[in-house]
C-alpha cells in the first residue's frame, strides 16, 4: 500500500430506491467494492464500508406517479428490497442507511447553509421548463425530447440514454413535459449555483496532475470535463420531494438530488459513529475510496470534491475512484424501464444457493477497463467447468481421499517434499503476492484470476501425483500429498474469501477451520497433522440446461413485450439525393372500382382515376382491405412507375402504403378531398 493510512473509509454509490438492483450495479460498484473491504478486513485494517439508499430526485417522484401512490411509498418498498438483497448476496456494508433519514436531511441541509453563509454560492435567476397544466416547473426527468447529439427520441433534462451525454433541458429539441405531454413554457425562477468554474485549477491540479495513476476510463472523464470548461451548476430545483433549501425564501425548493446524494456518505457515517465520524472524514490517515459506476464520475471527481473543498473543515478527498463500465446483458445495454436486467432479487429466488456464483461470474467477467457482456451460457460454463470442474472437484477429491486412507485426519508428514511440493510452495507466494497487488490496484477480475490458479494448482497436483495409484505401495508419500492438498484447500478458503465469501466458509466448516487471516495465505502448515476435517459436501452444484433456458425464455419474454410497446422500425434506406427523388411523380387519385384477383389472397385489382387518366393498378393489399372499403377512398400513388404484368394484368403505378412495424399496411391518404392529380411532393 502506497502511503500508510491508518483507516479506510470505503464508499459504494448510493443507489436510487426506485428500483430493484441488478447485475449491472453488482458488477459495476457493489461486488469490487465488496472484495476491496472484505480483503482490508481481512489484512486487519481499519475499515468502514459505507452505502445506502438514494431516495431523493426525480426518477422517485416520476415512478410514484406512475404507481400513484407517494415518493415515501416507493422508496419505502424499493429500500427494503434493494438491502435485503445485498445481506443476501454478502455484500457487507457496515451501514446501509437511507436520504429520507432525519440524520441525513440535518447533513445536507447544515452542509447548504454553512455554504450559503459563506458566499460559496451563486444566486441566479434564469428561464426554465413550466409546465402549465400540471403548474410545476420541469427538473431534469420531468422534460423530454429529442436528443441534439445522437437524435434519439426519449432523451431527457439531463442525460441521454442513448448516447450517454449530458444535457441540459433547453438543449433538447422538441421538449415536452413527461408530466402532461405538453410543450412546456418557458419561466422565470431563481436558484443556488455552485461556481465550479472558479474551482477548475484546483480541480486540474487535483486530478491532472496529481492523480494520474487513476484509472484510464475516470482519468480520461474528468480531464475531458476539465479541457471543456466548468460552469456554475444549479444545487437546488423547483420541486416538493427532496431536502428542503434550508434558507428564508426558498419555499419549494429542495436541494439538487447530485447536492445531497453524495453528502450521503457523510451522514451515513455520522449515523454509524457519532461521536467518532469527523476521524473519519477530517484525517490525512484515512483514505477514501468510492466505487461507482462510470455514469457518476463526473459527480464524484468534479463536483462533490468541489463541495469538499468549498466547505473546508479539513474534510479529506478520494484517493481513488475506481469506476467500471458497463455490463451488458446478452448483448443489449442493460435497461431498468425495458426491463431488460437480471434482477437480483429475483435471481436469489430463482437460484438459491448460488449467491456465490454470480459473484464469481460477475467479477470474472467484470467491465473493469471496456464494456462486457453478461450472458447465460457464459454464466454456466464459468459454473460448470470452472467452479464445479476444477475448484469443487479438487477440494472433493482432496476430502474424499482424506477420509478414504486416513479416516478423515490430516495426514502426518513423515516424508520430506520433493521438488514438486517446493514448487507448489513457491507458486503459492507469487499468487498471493498478485492477489494482493491486483486487488490494492482495483484490478478485481485479475486477482480472482490468480485465485483460480490455486484451484488449478492444486487439481493438477492432484492429476499429476496419482495418490489413489501410491495408495498401494507409498503411503508415507499419500500423506505428503494429502496433507499438501489440504492445505491447498485451506489457502483457498482464505483466498476467496473477499470473492466468494459463502463458499469460502462453507469449505472452513468441511475443513473444519476456525481461524483464519490472510497472512496465513502461501503457508502450507494451516491445518496441523491430525487434525480432524468433516465429511466432505459438495461446494458447487451444476446448473442444467433447463436452468438456463427458464432465463433465457425470461428475457425472451421481455423481448416480445417490449416489442408490442416501443415498435422497432425499419432502419433508414441509404441517402437519396434530392434528384432521385424528384424523378418520382406521386399524385392523388381515387378508387373508382376494385375486385379480388381470381385465385390469390393478396391481391386487390383497383380502377383509379388520377385526374390525367383511368388505370388500373394491381395492388397487394386484400388482407387490409377489402374492395368495398376501396371504392371511393382517395389515395396517393407514384404515378409514373413503369408498367409491371402482375397474374396477367398490367398494373400501372403503385399505391404508396405505410407499414407498421407488425406487418400491417394503412394506404396514405391525403387530408381533406383533394383534387385527382395533385401532385406530392
Ligand atoms: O446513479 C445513481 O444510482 C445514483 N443514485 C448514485 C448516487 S452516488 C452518491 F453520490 F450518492
Ligand atoms: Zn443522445
Amino acid at each position: 500500500m502506497e502511503k500508510n493510512y491508518k483507516r479506510h473509509l470505503v464508499t459504494a454509490a448510493l443507489p436510487y430506491a426506485n428500483g430493484a438492483i441488478h447485475i449491472g450495479h453488482l458488477a459495476g460498484v457493489y461486488i469490487p467494492a465488496d472484495i476491496y473491504t472484505r480483503y482490508l478486513r481481512m489484512r486487519g485494517e481499519d475499515v468502514r464500508f459505507i452505502c445506502g439508499s438514494d431516495e431523493h430526485g426525480v426518477p422517485i417522484t416520476i415512478k410514484a406517479k406512475q404507481n400513484n401512490c407517494s415518493p415515501q411509498e416507493i422508496v419505502d418498498k424499493y429500500h427494503v428490497i434493494i438491502k435485503d438483497s445485498f445481506e443476501k448476496l454478502g455484500i457487507n456494508f457496515d451501514i446501509y442507511s437511507r436520504t429520507s433519514s432525519a440524520t441525513h436531511h440535518k447533513t445536507a441541509a447544515d452542509f447548504f447553509r454553512k455554504l450559503y453563509e459563506e458566499g460559496k454560492f451563486i444566486q441566479k435567476e434564469s428561464e426554465q421548463y413550466f409546465d402549465e397544466e400540471a403548474n410545476q416547473f420541469l427538473a431534469d426527468r420531468y422534460i423530454v425530447g429529442t436528443c441534439p447529439k445522437c437524435s434519439a427520441e426519449g432523451a431527457y433534462g439531463d442525460q441521454c440514454e442513448k448516447c450517454g451525454s449530458t444535457l441540459s433541458p433547453t438543449e433538447l429539441i422538441n421538449p415536452k413535459s413527461a408530466l402532461s405531454g405538453n410543450a412546456p413554457i418557458l419561466k422565470k425562477t431563481s436558484h443556488w449555483y455552485l461556481p465550479l468554474d472558479q474551482y477548475e485549477p484546483w480541480l486540474r491540479e487535483w486530478i491532472v496532475e496529481g492523480h494520474k495513476e487513476w484509472k484510464v476510463n475516470v482519468y480520461g472523464q474528468c480531464k475531458s470535463w476539465l479541457d471543456g470548461g466548468l460552469q456554475p451548476r444549479a444545487v437546488s430545483r423547483d420541486l416538493d420531494w427532496g431536502v428542503p433549501v434550508p434558507v428564508e425564501g426558498a419555499e419549494g425548493k429542495v436541494l439538487y438530488v447530485w447536492f445531497d446524494a453524495p453528502i450521503g456518505y457523510i451522514s451515513n457515517t455520522i449515523e454509524l459513529m457519532p461521536n467518532d465520524w469527523e476521524k473519519w472524514w477530517k484525517s490525512e490517515d484515512t483514505k477514501l475510496v468510492h466505487f461507482i459506476g462510470k455514469d457518476n464520475i463526473v459527480f464524484h471527481c468534479i463536483v462533490f470534491p468541489s463541495m469538499l473543498k468549498a466547505y473546508g473543515d479539513g474534510f479529506i478527498l478520494p484517493e481513488n475512484v475506481p469506476a467500471n463500465e458497463f455490463l451488458n446483458l446478452e448483448g443489449n445495454k442493460i435497461s431498468t424501464s425495458r426491463n431488460w436486467a437480471v434482477w437480483l432479487h429475483e435471481y436469489l429466488q430463482e437460484m438459491p444457493g448460488k449467491e456465490d456464483v454470480l459473484r464469481y461470474v460477475l467479477c470474472a467477467n467484470a467491465p473493469e477497463t471496456k464494456d462486457n457482456d453478461f450472458t447465460w451460457k457464459d454464466f454456466q460454463t464459468r459454473n460448470n467447468s470452472e467452479l464445479v470442474g476444477i475448484f469443487g472437484n479438487f477440494v472433493n477429491r482432496a476430502v474424499v481421499l482424506t477420509h478414504k486412507y486416513f479416516q478423515g485426519g490430516v495426514p502426518k508428514i513423515e516424508l520430506g517434499f520433493t521438488a514438486m511440493e517446493s514448487e507448489l510452495e513457491k507458486e503459492m507466494l507469487n499468487i498471493k503476492r498478485s492477489i494482493e497487488d491486483n486487488i490494492e490496484n482495483y484490478k478485481f477480475r485479475e486477482a480472482l484470476r490468480e485465485a483460480m490458479n490455486l484451484a488449478r494448482m492444486g487439481n493438477k497436483y492432484l492429476t499429476d501425483t496419482e495418490p489413489w495409484k501410491l495408495a498401494k505401495s507409498d503411503m508415507d508419500r499419500v500423506a505428503v500429498i494429502l496433507n499438501v492438498s489440504l492445505q491447498i484447500c485451506a489457502n483457498l478458503s482464505i483466498a476467496f474469501e473477499p470473492f466468494m465469501p459463502h463458499v469460502a466458509q462453507k469449505l472452513r466448516d468441511i475443513l473444519n477451520m476456525n481461524t483464519f487471516e490472510w497472512d496465513q495465505l502461501a503457508s502450507l502448515s494451516i491445518l496441523s497433522s491430525n487434525h480432524q476435517i468433516n465429511p466432505a459436501s459438495l461446494l458447487f452444484e451444476k446448473v442444467e440446461d433447463e436452468q438456463i433456458e427458464f432465463q433465457v425464455n425470461k428475457l425472451e419474454q421481455t423481448k416480445q413485450e417490449s416489442k408490442k410497446e416501443e415498435p422497432e422500425l425499419a432502419p433508414l434506406k441509404p441517402e437519396c439525393t434530392f434528384d432521385d427523388f424528384m424523378k418520382m411523380d406521386i399524385r392523388t387519385a381515387t378508387v373508382l372500382e376494385a375486385e379480388r384477383v381470381p385465385k390469390t389472397d393478396k391481391l386487390l385489382k383497383l380502377k383509379i382515376d388520377t385526374g390525367l387518366d383511368i388505370r388500373t393498378i394491381v395492388s397487394g393489399i386484400a388482407e387490409y382491405y377489402t374492395p368495398e372499403e376501396m371504392i371511393g377512398k382517395q389515395i396517393s400513388i407514384l404515378a409514373n412507375l413503369a408498367p409491371r404484368k402482375i397474374k396477367g394484368i398490367e398494373s400501372k403505378g403503385m399505391i404508396l402504403m405505410a407499414k407498421e412495424e407488425n406487418g400491417d399496411m394503412k394506404i396514405v391518404t391525403p387530408e381533406g378531398k383533394l383534387i385527382n392529380g395533385a401532385t406530392i411532393g
